[in-house]
């Protein structure tokens, strides 16, 4: 049966999650803000939740319709078939997110939607369902804009950017679906060395080194919401699994390096890296940015420096872009390098000019990914 999905991503990625999800062969994908549409089967569902390397969630559209009163709200939520996704023994949980609406607390319409559900599955099976708000069965999502109300069924359980490698959080990581995006749109193909100088818990090298060897990034997570739905099919996940399985590469042509300064960022990037399934794929090393020979170019660095958020830190971090752009030209030429940097003084400090700036959002910090050419 053909389904309406909605991958979501951060602000600015939805170009590069537009192309992954064309590369998964599903039918009508098109770009929002926000997020991509597709169509599909429960299958594509499976595979988009496993192989998406930039998307957040997930989800699949269950009705659309005109919404301007709690009680169009109930009807229209009442009205879709739900015992067909749940029984009284699954708990569920109803989010809800609006705006430009008539109703205009979310809260309240996440309440509305609740009861027309359990009422909906005591009329058909005599019980109703409980609620469970923290690890539901069935996340039920409402999206009310301009009074128009889409229901849909998160599929991803926990945001998919948690791949569940990374245990240690180090200060200020990148998010993982964050720096799978920077990678694609560096156009990095795994044909050339990637470098990051200041790789921290070494979220970059990981996700470059996932991507290289095609390892689905989904196959250390312990578990997606579809998985506890009424329709899960066991065998065609078992086959979309195994189907990923036997695509991984287990060795690389091309050198991925990370290094820094601090000696317990390395500690847990190291975990993260062998967690991943992919320690032989990469090299750590510590160093200090300047510090330490690249591989022959041509060659790729990423890399996000620290932004300094907190009063005092900026003096010395302009001392750090400034070095960072002087190793660039002493060191790195024929390389084509990206910063992601959240602070347009600092990123002035590199004294190159880049030739392309992205915009990005790091969690809610706007930022810029700055290309620069070494010639
Ligand atoms: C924002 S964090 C990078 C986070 C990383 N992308 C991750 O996902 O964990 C910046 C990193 O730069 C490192 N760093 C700061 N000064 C450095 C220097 N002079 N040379 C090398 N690394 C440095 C810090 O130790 C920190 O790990």
């Amino acid at each position: 049966m053909e389904m309406d999905f909605f991958a979501t991503a951060a602000k600015g990625v939805e170009e590069v999650l537009a192309a992954e999800i064309e590369r998964l062969g599903v039918s009508d994908v098109t770009q929002e803000k926000g997020g991509v549409r597709f169509k599909g089967g429960m299958r594509d569902c499976y595979r988009a939740n496993l192989w998406l390397r930039t998307a957040h969630r997930v989800l699949v559209t269950v009705a659309e319709f005109a919404c301007e009163t709690p009680q169009q709200l109930y009807d229209g939520v009442r009205s879709i078939s739900w015992q067909q996704y749940l029984t009284p023994d699954l708990t569920l949980a109803v989010s809800c997110n609006l705006r430009d609406s008539k109703i205009t607390h979310s809260g309240f319409a996440a309440l509305k939607a609740k009861d027309a559900i359990v009422d909906s599955l005591r009329d058909s099976c005599g019980r109703r369902p409980n609620v469970d708000s923290r690890t539901p069965d069935l996340q039920v999502n409402l999206h009310l804009v301009r009074n128009y109300c889409t229901v849909s069924l998160d599929s991803s359980g926990s945001s998919l950017d948690k791949r569940g490698y990374r245990l240690d959080r180090k200060e200020a990581p990148l998010r993982e679906s964050l720096a799978a995006a920077i990678i694609d749109l560096s156009g990095w193909d795994g044909g050339v060395p990637l470098v990051d100088p200041m790789c921290g818990s070494g979220t970059i090298p990981v996700e470059a080194a996932l991507k290289a060897s095609r390892r689905a990034p989904g196959l250390t997570r312990a578990d997606f919401g579809f998985q506890r739905w009424k329709s899960f099919d066991p065998e065609a996940w078992s086959a979309v699994l195994k189907e990923a399985q036997e695509q991984v590469c287990e060795t690389l042509a091309v050198q991925i390096l990370g290094s820094d300064l601090s000696v317990t960022a390395l500690e847990v990037a190291r975990r993260n890296v062998d967690r991943a399934g992919v320690g032989n794929l990469v090299s750590f090393s510590r160093a200090g940015i300047g510090e330490g020979v690249p591989p022959v170019s041509p060659g790729i660095l990423l890399c996000n420096p620290p932004y300094g958020v907190r009063l005092g830190e900026e003096e010395p971090l302009k001392i750090l872009y400034k070095k960072l752009g002087d190793t660039l030209k002493k060191s790195y030429q024929g390389y084509t390098a990206f910063v992601l940097s959240g602070n347009p003084q600092l990123a002035s400090c590199i004294g190159l000019k880049p030739s392309r700036r992205i915009v990005l959002f790091n969690g809610p910090i706007e930022c810029r990914l700055l290309k620069y050419e070494i010639y």
